[in-house]
């Protein structure tokens, strides 16, 4: 199990606190069986059918019938109090984190970045102090890289060795902010064969698109929808495809964030198909909202401006079908919000200068269950180990959590399948002031969320403590034993 075992939490009466969830249907990647889970001082320590009452005496219990028992969510893409296209991401690590809780996320993978001229260790400690007095449950870092010198190199092996930062993120977009040449890519992918990190990648062509971008804002093309019309699917099947010959020179597995096009799966199927280490996430934005939210009045479209952008809507069957096949392994949210008043207006009279990025770190569950799992895309095991379990072997952090075993942290959903919900910025408690899913009604939410064994939201209420999350340090991604 990796680093970082829990400080034990004490009760009033100095005794460890322990949790008791009954007769809940325990839902892993794996299995789906009625039990009762006993919790200690932060980890599962027991798991059993009827545990007899005189043993596993509680100071709470938590009466589960007719609902999942599930591992937390694990979101491996965030981008908390982020500063991006001339703003920040609105949620900071509290908001973010609180969020999550209430979507039924207890760890989230956010990212730290390393600018130009600054060091990795520089950025990894000023993503610490943005997080470690804020969050309310478990986050780790991943490293963006945007240059990589002999020093930077080292400075990987130093992250993936001693800093439990395992996983670095490099981007083929954004030239003049994060893009980084081919070279490059290829030196951080080789050193990962060295360090046992993992290359995650953003994989649009950033010279196509600039071209585009460019010939659009001179023919006075400006509204938000020109943002997707000018990083085509094309662009970004391309680049997937390049990354993943990268890697197969390489000779590393590499993962695709954020993937949203049938032309960047396609890429990451034939790869697969020949045996190639190449993993990729998806997003729900790219499952359930399409081109279509672009042509909303006024100026709502910018409301769906993000990287890579929404797509026609048919590519949205083509991912389900690679999720269900497992073409793509995982389903992270690349939470990154702007609010509309004063941060998306930035590009009211020109698309490039809106902030790319959406809310997401609340809805994930509840939407891939609702869409996902009601409408028979995915099962419900598939969907544990889409929003947990994999995102935990992907990035160093299973067995300790992902899934429900004893050892494990108790990091817990009890999910109630029937529980609906009407989504939107009255209901939800992202910090921004725009939801994509507005008025939609889903089935399915959580009803309790328990973090380090303690119950962090109950309903409507969160209940946890600010600061109270840890830094988790990662070992190396569990991805070449065969994901
Ligand atoms: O539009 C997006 N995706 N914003 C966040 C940054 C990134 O590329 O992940
Ligand atoms: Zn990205
Ligand atoms: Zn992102």
């Amino acid at each position: 199990m990796q680093a970082g075992a829990s400080a034990a939490v004490l009760c009033h009466h100095g005794r460890a606190m322990s949790l008791l969830i009954t007769n809940g249907r325990v839902i892993t990647a794996a299995d789906d069986y009625v039990a009762d889970v006993f919790c200690e001082n932060g980890t599962v320590t027991a798991i059993g059918q009827d545990l007899p009452a005189h043993r596993y005496r509680a100071d709470r219990t938590i009466d589960a019938a007719g609902q999942y028992v599930m591992p937390g969510g694990i979101d491996v893409h965030t981008h908390l109090d982020m500063p991006f296209g001339g703003t920040t991401s609105a949620d900071d690590f509290e908001s973010g984190t609180i969020a999550a809780a209430f979507g039924g996320t207890t760890c989230v993978v956010d990212f730290a970045i390393q600018y130009r001229g600054q060091t990795m260790r520089h950025a990894l400690d000023e993503w610490m102090t943005k997080a470690s007095a804020k969050a309310v449950a478990d986050y780790s870092f991943h490293m963006i890289v945007t240059e990589l010198p002999d020093a930077g190199l080292d400075e990987m092996d130093t992250m993936v060795r001693n800093e439990g930062v395992t996983s670095f993120k490099l981007f083929m977009a954004y030239p003049g902010v994060f893009m980084v040449d081919d070279a490059t890519i290829f030196r951080a992918l080789r050193r990962t064969g060295e360090n046992g990190g993992l290359v995650c990648m953003h994989a649009e062509n950033g010279g196509v698109i600039d071209l585009l971008v460019q010939e659009a804002l001179r023919k006075g093309q400006k509204a938000p929808k020109y943002h997707a019309l000018t990083r085509p699917p094309r662009a970004e099947g391309e680049a997937t495809g390049r990354a993943i010959a990268l890697s197969e020179m390489a000779g590393v597995p590499i993962y695709i964030v954020h993937l949203s096009s049938a032309d960047a799966l396609q890429k990451v199927r034939e790869a697969r198909d020949m045996g190639l280490p190449a993993y990729a996430e998806t997003c729900p934005q790219y499952l359930f909202l399409s081109f279509d939210n672009y042509e909303e009045p006024d100026f709502n479209g910018a409301k769906y401006v993000m990287s890579p952008p929404l797509r026609e809507k048919w590519h949205q069957e083509v991912l389900w079908k690679g999720l269900a096949k497992n073409d793509l392994q995982v389903i992270s949210t690349d939470h990154c919000p702007f609010c509309m008043a004063g941060q998306k207006e930035l590009g009211k009279d020109d698309f490039s200068k809106i902030p790319n990025g959406a809310p997401g770190i609340e809805t994930r569950l509840t939407l891939v269950h609702n869409g996902g799992v009601r409408k028979r895309h995915i099962s419900l095991n598939r969907f544990v180990e889409l929003c947990a379990t994999t995102p935990a072997k992907m990035f160093g952090l299973f067995p300790r959590k992902g899934t429900i075993a004893v050892g494990s942290d108790a990091d817990i959903v009890v999910f109630d399948p029937k529980r609906k919900q009407t989504l939107g910025v009255k209901t939800l408690h992202m910090r921004v002031d725009y939801n994509p899913y507005e008025g939609t009604v889903v089935e399915g939410s959580p009803s309790h969320v328990i973090s380090q064994g303690n119950v962090i939201v109950e309903g409507n209420r969160f209940v946890g403590k600010k600061g109270a999350g840890r830094f988790i340090k990662r070992g190396p991604s569990q991805a070449p034993a065969g994901l």
